[in-house]
């Protein structure tokens, strides 16, 4: 089987490495791919955008199955593309995959179907976005309704800062057209948490837990980026928290879409924040998370392919997963200045030593070959993944084989899973 995978960052250079391990695949096809996933697969240079140009590829290629790793692409409707000329694709169709692309659909969609979230308004007008924010007062946090590359999402602790955040997203049109509407909702205080779950549009088979590390800095600090590190499983989610999670989230959202003439099959993510022992939606994606699918995928057992599988053909209650036990943890290296402006083109050192590490995983995001060597070519650059019988083990190796990495301007935080531990 000759599978193609979309994308160019961490999470696809671990699905490249999960599928690689497929008895039934015999070629990988990644688009556009990075430096670590050119040594597993087959890079090819054609834009996460550019569904014509992908579509025409997996045709020449006669490529058997498709993976998205980004939201993009699955909001500008490759999945339907793809179908439409009868090629295998994972993920869910444009329709579907609004889930993650408007705000203010999921929103509503969490309100018909009582799915917990915050309180909220949505407004296309910015006069009375103003006056409902200072009707409400400050925590309020207000969210670009579009895509915004994770920027569109201000939590503010003034009413000043969110009629700053207002203009930049609908006056000033940061995010384009995103910033059409905005969602306003009520501040949650809580510890936050990722649920994914694999699903045909019925069956909902959900991976283990995890969690990320959104802020730059240690102990949560500074702006938030696409992730500084993950780890799985999260402590903060017990037996009672999941199978909340599962009831009132994860199967009403899937039931809903499917009730909305939305059939939703792929991966789905619950961004979630806890508040008094129950679970709130903070946002749903359509896809796996980045970094959480590096933790998540290290202890995923068996074969991805068949999961696909089960996925595209509607049987995924008959798809059983098994999980490796063991703790993973993913620590990301990047650059300085992430997530403002950084530099480019440093030599990365000590990729083979840290590799000689037992139970390590390099996976490359922002990398590139230059005149042999590899070099850095993101923000995030690499999540250097470890697995431990337990969460301080894998934690202590992930650092062990941070430590043998490094390059000129070289950043990364001191602290992840540093929250697991407090459960121990
Ligand atoms: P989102 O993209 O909606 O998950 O938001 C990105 C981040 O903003 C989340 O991980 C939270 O840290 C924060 N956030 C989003 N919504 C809220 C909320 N209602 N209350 C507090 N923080 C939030
Ligand atoms: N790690 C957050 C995300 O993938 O959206």
């Amino acid at each position: 089987m000759k599978v193609l995978i979309i994308g160019s960052g961490g999470r696809e250079h671990t699905l490249v490495w999960k599928i690689s391990k497929s008895p039934k695949v015999t070629k990988i096809y990644c688009a556009p791919g990075n430096a670590g996933i050119a040594q597993q697969a087959e890079c090819v240079n054609i834009k996460v955008t550019d569904i014509k140009s992908l579509l025409a590829f997996a045709k020449t290629k006669k490529v058997d199955l498709t993976v998205v790793g980004p939201e993009l692409p699955l909001t500008l409707g490759i999945v339907d593309t793809f179908e439409d000329e009868g090629l295998k694709i994972i993920g869910p169709t444009k329709k579907a995959a609004q889930i993650e692309g408007s705000k203010a659909y999921a929103k509503e969609l969490m309100s018909k179907y009582n799915i917990p979230t915050a309180n909220f308004r949505i407004f296309a007008e910015v006069a009375d976005a103003i006056s409902y924010i200072k009707s409400k007062g400050a925590p309020i946090v207000v969210k670009a309704d579009g895509l915004a590359a994770g920027k569109g999402v201000i939590p503010a602790q003034t009413i000043d800062e969110a009629i700053n955040a207002l203009n930049v997203i609908m006056v000033k049109k940061a995010f384009g057209d995103a910033g059409n509407k905005v969602v306003i909702e009520e501040y949650l205080e809580g510890e936050e948490a990722s649920f994914l779950a694999f699903t045909d549009g019925e069956t909902v088979n959900p991976l283990p837990t995890s969690q990320d590390h959104k802020p730059i800095y240690d102990g949560d600090k500074g702006p938030n980026t696409g992730g500084m590190g993950a780890y799985s499983p999260a402590p903060v989610i017990t037996q009672d928290l999941y199978n909340q999670i599962m009831d009132r989230i994860m199967i009403p959202a899937v039931k809903g879409m499917a009730w909305e003439g939305k059939i939703y099959k792929g991966i789905l993510y619950a961004g979630l924040t806890i508040v008094n022992g129950e679970p709130y939606v903070l946002e749903f994606n359509a896809r796996m998370g980045d970094p959480e699918a590096q933790p998540l995928l290290t202890r995923m057992k068996g074969d991805f392919i068949e999961v696909c599988e089960g996925i595209l053909e509607g049987r995924l209650s008959q798809v059983n997963i098994d999980w490796d036990e063991r703790p993973s943890v993913c620590v990301v290296m990047a650059s300085k200045g992430y997530p403002g402006g950084y530099e480019k083109g440093k030599e990365i050192k000590g990729l083979e030593s840290a590799l000689r590490l037992k139970d390590v995983f390099i996976f490359h995001a922002g990398t590139a070959i230059k005149d042999n060597k590899i070099v850095t070519n993101g923000g995030r650059v690499l999540g250097v993944t470890a697995m431990g019988k337990d969460i301080k083990e894998a934690i202590s190796k992930a650092y062990e084989a941070v430590d043998r990495i490094t390059w000129d301007g070289v950043y990364y935080r001191r602290d992840i899973g540093g929250k697991a531990l407090r459960y121990v």
